[in-house]
C-alpha cells in the first residue's frame, strides 16, 4: 500500500512535469527528466548574481528534442526547467525553456499563479520567446548594469558617453519596431495618429546621430556614415510625417514602406553586429533580463510581478545553463 502510494506521488510529479514541456514545446521528443547537483561554488554564483537566496542544491529539469521555427527551422536539444516566482497574491509557478547551445530562451509559461488575470496572454511573457542572451550578461549582477546605466545618464567622460550611446541606441531600437508596425499600420489605415508615431521616430533618430560622435570605436569615416544614415532616417520619417499630415495617405505609404529597406536595413547591414559586440564587450550584452534593457513593461500587469517573473525567469536560466551535457 505504502508503495503504491509512493509510485502514484511519482507518477503524477512525472505527469505534471512532462506536460509543463508540451505546454512549452508540444512536439517535444525524447523527453527525459533530468536531475544535477550544483556544487557550493556554483550555489553561490547563482545567489550572487540572482541576488536571491541560496538555491536549493538539487535542480530538476527536462532535456528533449524539438522542432523549432528559430533561429533557424530545425531540431534542437532543449531544457526545460519549472521554478517559482513572487506574485503578488501568491507564488506563480513558469516553466522555462532554452535552447542552451544558443543562448536562447524558447518560451516561458505560466503554469499556476492567483493573479486572477491571464498571464499567458500578456506580451510581456511573449518578449522571452527568441531572447538570446550572453553568459557574461547572464553572470553580472544586475548592480553592474544599474552602474552602467548611473554612467550612461550622467555621461563625465568618453567611457561614459559610449555606454550613452549604446544604451540609447538598444533602447531606440526596441522602441523603433514597435512604433514603425504601429505607424505602418496607421497610415495604411488612413489615420493621421501615425503622426505621433512618426514624430517620435524622428526624434529618435535625431538624438541617435548627435551622440554617435562617441562611437570611438569606429573609423571616422565610418562614425560619419553612421550619423548620415540616423539623419537620412530622421529625414525620411519627417517626409512621411508632413505627407501624412497632408492626409496624403498612399504617397506616404510608398515612402514609408522605403524605410525599411533604405534606412533600417542600410544601418543594419554596415552596424548592427559592431555594436552588438561593442555592447557585449562593455558588460551590457543581454542576459539581465532587466526591465527597461532587454524587457519592456506592460502596461496590463503590475510592475512589481512583471520584476519578480523576470528576476525567476533569469534564475532558471542560470540552473538550465550550469546542467550539465
Ligand atoms: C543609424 C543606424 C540604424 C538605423 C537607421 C536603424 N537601426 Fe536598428 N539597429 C542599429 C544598430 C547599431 C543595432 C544593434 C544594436 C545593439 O545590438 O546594441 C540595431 C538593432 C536593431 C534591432 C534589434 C534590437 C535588439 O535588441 O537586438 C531592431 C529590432 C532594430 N534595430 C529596428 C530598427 C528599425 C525598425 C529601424 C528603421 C525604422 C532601424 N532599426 C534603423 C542601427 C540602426
Amino acid at each position: 500500500m505504502k508503495w503504491m502510494m509512493i509510485l502514484t506521488a511519482i507518477l503524477i510529479q512525472d505527469d505534471h512535469d512532462s506536460s509543463s514541456v508540451k505546454a512549452l514545446l508540444p512536439d517535444a521528443e525524447s523527453i527525459q527528466k533530468r536531475d544535477y547537483v550544483l556544487s557550493k561554488d556554483q550555489q553561490e554564483k547563482v545567489k550572487l548574481a540572482a541576488g536571491s537566496e541560496l538555491p536549493p542544491a538539487k535542480v530538476i529539469y527536462h532535456s528533449a528534442e524539438a522542432q523549432l521555427q528559430y533561429p533557424e527551422e530545425g531540431k534542437y536539444k532543449t531544457r526545460t526547467l519549472v521554478i517559482k516566482a513572487d506574485g503578488i497574491k501568491g507564488p506563480i509557478r513558469l516553466a522555462v525553456s532554452i535552447i542552451p547551445q544558443e543562448h536562447m530562451v524558447i518560451a516561458v509559461r505560466v503554469l499556476e499563479h492567483k493573479e486572477g488575470v491571464d498571464l499567458n496572454e500578456s506580451a510581456f511573457l511573449e518578449q522571452f520567446a527568441g531572447l538570446v542572451y550572453t553568459t557574461d550578461s547572464l553572470w553580472r549582477s544586475r548592480n553592474d548594469l544599474v552602474d552602467r546605466e548611473r554612467r550612461a545618464a550622467k555621461p563625465g567622460n568618453d567611457d561614459d558617453k559610449l555606454l550613452d550611446l549604446l544604451m540609447v541606441n538598444k533602447l531606440l531600437m526596441g522602441k523603433a519596431s514597435e512604433l514603425f508596425s504601429s505607424a505602418g499600420s496607421r497610415i495604411r489605415a488612413n489615420d493621421a495618429d501615425a503622426v505621433k508615431d512618426l514624430k517620435e521616430l524622428q526624434q529618435g533618430y535625431e538624438d541617435l546621430a548627435e551622440k554617435s560622435k562617441a562611437a570611438l570605436f569606429l573609423d571616422d569615416a565610418k562614425r560619419k556614415k553612421f550619423a548620415n544614415l540616423a539623419i537620412e532616417t530622421k529625414e525620411r520619417f519627417k517626409a512621411v510625417s508632413e505627407l501624412t499630415q497632408a492626409a496624403k495617405f498612399s504617397e506616404a505609404q510608398d515612402k514609408f514602406a522605403e524605410i525599411g529597406r533604405k534606412g533600417c536595413g542600410a544601418c543594419h547591414g554596415s552596424f548592427q553586429g559592431t555594436f552588438r559586440s561593442k555592447r557585449e564587450e562593455l558588460g551590457l550584452g543581454n542576459g539581465y533580463f532587466a526591465i527597461n534593457f532587454e524587457l519592456k513593461a506592460s502596461t496590463d500587469l503590475d510592475q512589481k510581478l512583471q520584476e519578480a517573473v523576470a528576476l525567476s525567469v533569469r534564475r532558471a536560466v542560470m540552473l538550465l545553463e550550469l546542467a550539465p551535457d
